[in-house]
């Protein structure tokens, strides 16, 4: 595997690797990476593709009172990882190669990234997509593999790449979690022991909810005893806990069409999202 810094490297890499014909595919990534990241590689590498990884940890994409600082970085660990997982490139922009003196430019995405984390997280995916757009220009891979744990994330980043007609393949893999259930996330790492165990409350509401709504209780009730059951275990705030479109993210009232219900609330200084399916049939 390659670690690469600078574009003009990274560019005569990839090129390098496309000259056999075989695809690239590029897995977009903040490091600290887990079995959830690992299984995207692992999504990467089928069908005999040749297998980018970025680890940016982009300043654009926090707010001015999130956690860019702590945020986790693990470099050789993570280098470690995706060398034994048969990763050919780690691209590992300094903020300086992303973002050079006088960068100006914005990719913003309304409608689908103005609710939810949008709303809670102002720029949030102004940050995400104009980062993603840059990925894709510098690595240009035929598919690229996001975790639907940001599902929202997911749906912005499938918008542009139609919108903007880049010929990339947009792959969502299911969320990977604990034994437990607990989805994995790097942020886990903020949790301390006694908040872990609190954490499970998320994926078991989202769960009750989706139970509750499927054999035909009232969406809004469902939701609001989801909501009851994180505070009683010690989440809050509670940015949301919702149904949603499954494509197009417009909230739901009634199960009529496949549907996405999303939770994202804090347990101590944590904020953590989850999300699972929901089914009319
Ligand atoms: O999901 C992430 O880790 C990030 O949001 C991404 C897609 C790498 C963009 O910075």
């Amino acid at each position: 595997m390659q670690t690469l810094r600078d574009l003009p490297a990274l560019r005569a890499a990839v090129d390098a690797l496309r000259s056999d014909g075989r695809p690239i595919a590029l897995v977009p990534t903040m490091g600290a990476l887990h079995d959830g990241h690992m299984a995207l590689v692992e999504e990467a590498r089928r069908h005999g593709r040749h297998v980018v990884v970025s680890i940016f940890v982009n300043p654009r994409q926090f707010g001015p009172n999130e956690d860019l600082d702590a945020y986790p970085r693990r470099e050789a660990k993570d280098a470690q990882m995706l060398q034994a997982a048969g990763a050919d490139i780690l691209w590992m922009p300094s903020v300086d190669v992303m973002y050079p003196a006088g960068f100006a430019t914005n990719i913003s995405v309304s409608g689908i990234s103005e609710g939810l984390d949008g709303a809670a997280r102002p720029g949030h995916f102004d940050g995400v997509a104009t980062v993603v757009t840059k990925l894709f220009n510098q690595v240009r891979p035929d598919v690229a593999i996001f975790g639907e744990k940001d599902y929202q994330q997911l749906a912005v980043i499938r918008r542009f790449v139609a919108d903007l007609d880049l010929p990339i393949e947009i792959i969502g893999l299911p969320t990977q979690r604990a034994e437990d259930g607990l989805a994995l996330s790097s942020r886990n790492a903020y949790l301390t022991d006694e908040d872990r165990k609190k954490a499970l409350a998320l994926p078991r509401a989202l769960g009750e909810a989706k139970r509750q709504i499927e054999r035909g209780d009232p969406v809004d009730g469902a939701l609001a005893r989801a909501i009851a059951m994180l505070s009683a275990h010690g989440f809050g705030p509670i940015d949301y806990v919702t149904l949603c479109d499954a494509a197009t993210l417009e909230p739901m009232h009634r199960l009529d069409r496949p549907a996405r219900l999303l939770g994202a609330a804090k347990i101590g200084t944590t904020r953590l999202i989850d999300n699972i399916a929901v089914d009319p049939a």
